[in-house]
């Protein structure tokens, strides 16, 4: 089913500092998890979503990710002749997705706010959906969040809808949270603030790295300021729309629909094993390793 959305704006020009060195020269959205790369499920998802047309803004170092994504019939053709790999070329098979992928790049990485700038010419004057490329939403990118996200958007004729998940209070400090203005599934949101510290954090709502936004988002991108780091946050160009009384939502994921974040170790580390866990051919097996591990040394598994 199509998304009525259908235009998708994925940032993957992040440096992925927090995951040095794993990420001294590969881009973090390209780190496995299980089977496939990281960006291999966000496409997948998006596609599931029913989203058509995908533009990565990549960056410097990040042209494995093209690659990724380019047909390699010889290597198709490789696997066609091996037992067992169908498999594997059908996860190779991008075509299947029936995504429309274009690339453009952030040449200076100058935040998330100013990547989402390069997608202006490809939304147009239409809606689009901002899916941040270290970010997975569901198990496996099994969720129909982005759609719920599109129909809300429309239905409300809301000006941003934002994916918000509940995060520990410890957590607060790594992400976007938001001021709740209701309750509900989907509710309004009077503000939002970028990485608080526990006491000033308004909720424990975080930013969940999906969003919808009007085209009016890249004007109040452009009037941002950068922050001390000289980024420009997106978080910004949001809390000024609601300050002039542009409608902000949230739209809560649900318990299926698990954020998994792969910006930071700990939680890159927790979705490699969830995922390896959940692997249809060798989950068992991994669940096996972990459980003797764990009897061996239950503080720390070795
Ligand atoms: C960005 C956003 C933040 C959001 C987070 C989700 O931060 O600025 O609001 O919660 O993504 O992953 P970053 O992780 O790029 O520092």
């Amino acid at each position: 089913m199509d998304c009525p959305i259908p235009n998708a704006v994925v940032p993957v020009a992040g440096l992925g500092t927090r995951l040095l060195p794993a990420t001294k020269s590969q881009p973090k959205e390209m780190l496995p998890v299980a089977r496939k790369p990281v960006v291999q499920y966000v496409a997948e998802e998006l596609a599931r979503n029913g989203v058509r047309n995908l533009l990565f803004v990549t960056g410097r170092g990040k042209a494995a990710i093209e690659n990724h994504f380019d047909p390699d019939p010889w290597l198709a053709e490789s696997l066609r002749g091996s037992a067992g790999r169908a498999e594997a070329r059908r996860a190779l098979d991008f075509e299947r997705l029936g995504l429309n992928i274009l690339y453009t790049r952030q040449s200076v990485q100058r935040g998330l706010g100013d990547a989402i700038l390069y997608g202006e010419s490809f939304a147009g004057r239409d809606p689009f959906i901002v899916a941040l490329g270290d970010s997975i939403i569901g198990l496996h990118g099994d969720s129909l969040a982005c759609r719920r996200m599109a129909e809300a958007f429309l239905g409300h004729k809301a000006d941003v809808v934002i994916a918000v998940e509940e995060v520990a209070p410890q957590d607060v400090r790594s992400y976007g949270i938001v001021s709740p203005a209701g309750d509900g599934e989907t509710f309004p949101i009077s503000t939002v603030v970028e990485k608080p510290s526990p006491e000033d954090a308004p909720s424990r709502l975080a930013v969940s790295g999906r969003y919808v936004f009007s085209p009016m988002i890249f004007e109040m991108i452009r009037n941002v300021a950068p922050d001390r780091r000289g980024e420009v946050q997106v978080t910004d160009a949001i809390r000024a729309i609601a300050r002039q009384g542009g409608m902000v939502l949230g739209v809560k994921l649900r318990p299926e629909e698990k954020r998994y974040d792969i910006g930071n170790l700990a939680s890159y580390f927790a979705t490699f094993l969830a995922f390896a866990v959940a692997d249809p051919e060798y989950g068992a097996q991994v669940r096996g390793v972990m459980r003797r591990m764990l009897m061996r040394h239950p503080e720390a598994p070795g």
